[in-house]
């Protein structure tokens, strides 16, 4: 067995139940429009249609994209796998504190990387990313922070890397919970990937959907990749249902906007007890708290029954990632949180 460090995913405990904050998981069911879209779906004696034509077509009008600026995949995992196979060499450079994925990526695909520091205050400085690289990877927002960047500050390293003719990958998981996207960037710059989950912002993460947008020769060198290891990745369920999902903006819409307003009545909350919170544009918050270890607030409270992400890491250790669930579920857990600290 070669010696891989693997990427640890949060747990999905059976003990019993939990308020589970710990994935970014999505508290609300998926559209209902995915129930006769799973009746209607390709007979399953049949493959999969491999290139995932009305899927394509879906993600990319929802985007304002042609079909054939669109890759799916089995989760954006897949697609950001495929990617760092299709268009990285050394050193591939991403921030120090990022996706866990992408180093295991990297040691998996035998690429190197370099560590580009966020600033102090965790927000990412593009300056960083102007110098010599094999690609580049930018979770926007970023995880585990909330924090996002700029489209201006982005298109610089965009330019620099276009000239050097080097791939720049932004990695959009959570973009739809209030960031701006890059996906309007993509006529622009021949160099630019965006990758997108249907997982958090349309409640799919039990159906692993994920696409990739981006200019068609870059989709060819996605489907070669692709091609090269199992040319029928997405199922014929899962393109349905994405399908479906992807077409029902009406009532995304509505799922969002309450994740962001959960989103803000519990930061405002974590503030008044005194939490350090990161400003989030995700479906997540990144808190800490100066009266209490992280690692401790994180057993307490799972200790109460909510199970939330620590990471035991350098210069994140303080906080706390903490996924924004129903309001009822963030009422509890604001009044856990009181009890624990007074
Ligand atoms: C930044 C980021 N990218 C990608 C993913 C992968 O999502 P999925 O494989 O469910 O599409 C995650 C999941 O947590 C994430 O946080």
């Amino acid at each position: 067995m070669q010696s891989l460090e693997p990427y640890t995913a949060g747990e999905q405990p059976k003990d019993k139940k939990y308020i589970k904050l710990n994935t970014n998981e999505n508290p609300y069911e998926p559209t209902p429009a995915l129930q006769d879209a799973l009746k209607n779906a390709r007979s399953l004696r049949l493959y999969p249609d491999p290139l995932a034509a009305e899927f394509c077509e879906a993600a990319g009008k929802a985007n304002g994209l042609p079909a054939d600026h669109v890759f799916a995949g089995n989760g954006s995992d897949e697609v950001l796998a495929l990617a760092f196979k299709a268009f990285f060499d050394s050193p591939v450079l991403f921030a120090d504190i990022t996706y866990s994925f992408y180093p295991v990526f990297c040691e998996f695909f035998k690429i190197e990387f370099l560590l580009v520091p966020l600033r102090d205050d965790f927000t990412l400085d593009a300056a960083g990313f102007l110098k010599p690289n094999g690609g580049v990877a930018i979770a926007n927002p970023n995880a585990p922070t909330g924090i996002t960047l700029e489209l201006k500050e982005l298109q610089t390293i965009l330019d620099y890397n276009l000239a050097r003719k080097r791939v720049v990958l932004i990695d959009e998981a959570y973009v739809a919970f209030g960031a701006e996207s890059a996906a309007k960037l993509i006529p622009q710059y021949p160099n630019l990937v965006v990758v997108r989950t249907l997982s958090k912002s349309h409640a799919l993460a039990g159906m692993r959907l994920g696409y990739a947008l981006a200019q068609p020769h870059l989709i060819e060198g996605l489907r070669m990749a692709k091609d090269s290891f199992n040319s029928y990745p997405v199922d014929s369920l899962a393109q349905a249902a994405g399908t479906a999902a992807l077409r029902d903006a009406a009532y995304y819409e509505g799922v969002l906007s309450r994740v962001v307003d959960t989103r803000t009545w519990f930061v405002r909350a974590l503030t008044e007890m005194g939490f350090r919170v990161l400003p989030s544009k995700t479906n997540f918050v990144f808190a800490g708290h100066d009266r209490i270890k992280a690692a401790e607030l994180f057993k307490r409270l799972r200790d109460r029954g909510v199970l939330v992400r620590y990471f035991d890491a350098p210069r994140v250790r303080d906080f706390l990632r903490i996924t924004i669930g129903t309001d009822e579920d963030m009422q509890k857990v604001a009044a856990i949180l009181q009890e624990i600290l007074s």
